[in-house]
């Protein structure tokens, strides 16, 4: 194996264009491919910029040829040579590099390469847990490569807006205490106390708010955040956040700022103009409609409430769930009932079913009348006006899911978005940006028997709600907004109570005593008693920005080492057991079998 001692890189491959002609230049890269044509062998060099095409002449240079038929795929080699056209029937469209190769007249091996797992090329069709495992490898493929790119891009435009806005970036410690964010939290046992953790933070909410209180008016951190939950294809237990937080503003002003960053972000990595201000739906509205505070809101197929309808209809499903305080909705998906086969429409009742619905009703309107397995329980007085209420055309395949609120909205909100792919309704070439707005403060958790908060027990009530904190908390909206792209929730913040009392009362409407919420959070409560400016913020999950901005649905491809569903890294293999002394100092026993 050689070294590169004398050989100064020039350019990236990819770099070098037509324009370069007859330069001398030096490469340096990864051999994609070696196609040996006798007195000619072409290798293709790889690296971050793209590859190129690489001559090696038996006539003109025979020595140098002779060690080029050694190289493999993924050598590591050093070439010097002069670029030159191609002969016109030589040109590779497919090729950012097509029309130029480097007919060489140095080559170094610097490093040799076992047969890869995987052939290392865009879109690999290997398999993802192979591909992971040797994540390193999979990094070289220029698909990922573009991707990360992405991210460093999406990360320099985020601290270069918000500097430009003046957000200072402010690092927050990782080994902290617990913030409630509505995960679990990672633990780190400590070694000095006995007994004692650390966690991770689930995101740095007490102190950016505490940086509000020390007057830095404005923060922004790229940071690290740790949520032990059940992952999802747009979730990892460890994952970034854009963070930020300004003091003396309302909710329109942190919308504001940060509808300038998405509108920068479309400008620099898309080259897209994006109109703002954007969208505003309030949380009521986006369930009405969409049955989904996380609307994608690129397609039709919108919710219709039809519960004064059906409510005295003969079909006691309906019946029964308006009388017991629910509601039966519908979505017409338009023309389908001509194009759906009935297995067609059977699955849609499967997917239905997934989120608690106890099944789906279905008219198809047809020619002479209605197809339906409950036509025979609406009177025609009744189906008429379902029809009408729909905009029923013939053709038309109408849905129903009758349940409590909760249920209907989570079926029928999901099944519009199979719907709007089936049906090819969603132009995926669209970004279709939005707030949600007006959360609820509080939600019932009906396990634990109490009130939690919906965002997080920071988050401001709504001045004109704040009377009904005792009497109706479902009542109480919240200073929260969601930013909704493509139908993911990108990110999500709010007006924060900065005044004490408020506080307290929020914790122990959440059922936390006094004691308890000193415990946990007296730090920020004795904070509060200082000269707490109004404060107000917001993060972006980076993550699914850039996921989104790539145009994947997998997150894990726009992360350098992600983790695997159950929570693992397939490559370092983490989690792992550590030595009995590791655990002895940090005062830990494991238990094989709790039972
Ligand atoms: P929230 O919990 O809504 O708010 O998180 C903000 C954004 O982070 C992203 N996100 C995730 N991305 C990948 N994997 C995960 N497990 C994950 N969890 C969340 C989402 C989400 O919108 N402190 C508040 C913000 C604030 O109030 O200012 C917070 O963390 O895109
Ligand atoms: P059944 O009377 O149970 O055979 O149901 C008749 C039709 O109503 C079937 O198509 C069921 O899928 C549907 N159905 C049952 N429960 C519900 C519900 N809660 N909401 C909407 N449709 C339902």
């Amino acid at each position: 194996m050689e070294n590169i001692q004398g050989m100064k890189r020039s350019h990236r491959c990819a770099e070098l264009t037509v324009a370069d002609a007859g330069k001398e230049v030096v490469l340096m890269g990864w051999v994609q491919k070696r196609r040996d044509l006798g007195a000619l062998i072409f290798v293709t060099l790889r690296d971050r910029s793209g590859i190129i095409q690489v001559v090696f002449n038996s006539e003109t240079n025979p020595e140098l040829h002779a060690k080029a038929i050694q190289v493999r795929s993924e050598y590591v080699l050093a070439v010097r040579g002069t670029l030159q056209l191609r002969s016109p029937e030589a040109v590779n469209k497919n090729m950012p590099t097509g029309e130029i190769e480097v007919i060489a007249s140095e080559l170094r091996i610097l490093s040799k390469s076992e047969t890869p797992p995987f052939h290392i090329e865009e879109d690999s069709g290997a398999n993802e847990v192979l591909r992971l495992k040797y994540r390193y490898l999979d990094l070289r493929r220029p698909d990922l490569q573009r991707k990360l790119m992405l991210r460093h891009r999406v990360a320099k435009v985020a601290r270069d807006y918000y500097d430009t806005k003046g957000f200072l970036e402010i690092e927050t410690p990782v080994l902290t205490k617990s913030t409630p964010e509505g995960a679990r939290d990672y633990l780190v046992p400590s070694r000095v106390h006995p007994g004692k953790f650390y966690a991770l933070p689930q995101s740095p909410q007490l102190f950016k708010q505490l940086l509000m209180v020390s007057g830095y008016d404005r923060y922004m951190q790229i940071t690290k955040c740790f949520r032990d939950e059940d992952l999802r294809a747009d979730r990892q237990p460890e994952f970034t956040q854009i963070d930020l937080e300004m003091s003396f503003v309302d909710v329109d002003d942190v919308i504001a700022v940060n509808e300038g960053f998405i509108q920068r972000i479309f400008k620099e990595v898309h080259g897209l103009d994006v109109t703002v201000p954007f969208k505003r739906l309030t949380f009521y509205e986006a369930m009405e409609r969409y049955g989904s505070d996380k609307p994608d809101t690129r397609f039709g197929l919108e919710l219709v409430n039809v519960s004064d309808l059906v409510k005295e209809s003969g079909f006691k499903v309906f019946q029964d769930a308006v009388a017991n305080g629910g509601s039966v909705r519908a979505i017409n998906a338009k023309g389908a009932g001509a194009s759906f086969s009935r297995k067609e429409i059977d699955a849609l009742g499967e997917v239905v079913k997934t989120y608690k619905a106890k099944g789906l009703a279905w008219i198809v309107v047809e020619e002479g009348g209605l197809k339906s397995p409950i036509a025979k329980f609406l009177s025609e007085a009744e189906a008429s006006a379902l029809l009408n209420r729909l905009g029923a055309e013939k053709g038309d395949l109408l849905l129903f899911v009758a349940d409590k609120n909760e249920i209907v909205f989570d079926a029928l909100g999901h099944l519009r978005v199979e719907l709007g792919e089936k049906l090819q309704l969603i132009d995926h070439s669209k970004y279709d940006v939005l707030w949600v707005t007006e959360f609820p403060l509080l939600e019932y958790d009906e396990e634990e028997k109490r009130w939690v908060a919906k965002h997080h027990p920071f988050t401001s009530p709504m001045d004109e709600d704040i009377q009904y904190l005792d009497s109706d908390p479902a009542r109480v909206r919240a200073k929260a907004y969601d930013i909704v792209l493509n139908g993911y929730e990108i990110g999500g913040g709010s007006i924060r109570i900065h005044n004490q009392e408020l506080q307290a009362k929020m914790f122990n409407i959440i059922g936390f005593t006094d004691e308890q919420a000193k415990e946990r959070f007296g730090f920020l409560l004795e904070a509060f008693k200082f000269g707490t400016p109004p404060h107000g913020g917001l993060a972006f999950g980076l993550d699914r920005l850039v996921m989104l901005l790539a145009g994947t649905e997998n997150i894990r491809d726009v992360i350098a080492f992600p983790k695997v569903q159950n929570a693992s890294d397939l490559m370092t293999n983490a989690p792992d057991v550590v030595d009995d002394k590791q655990l002895k100092e940090l005062h830990i026993k494991t238990v094989e079998d709790l039972g």
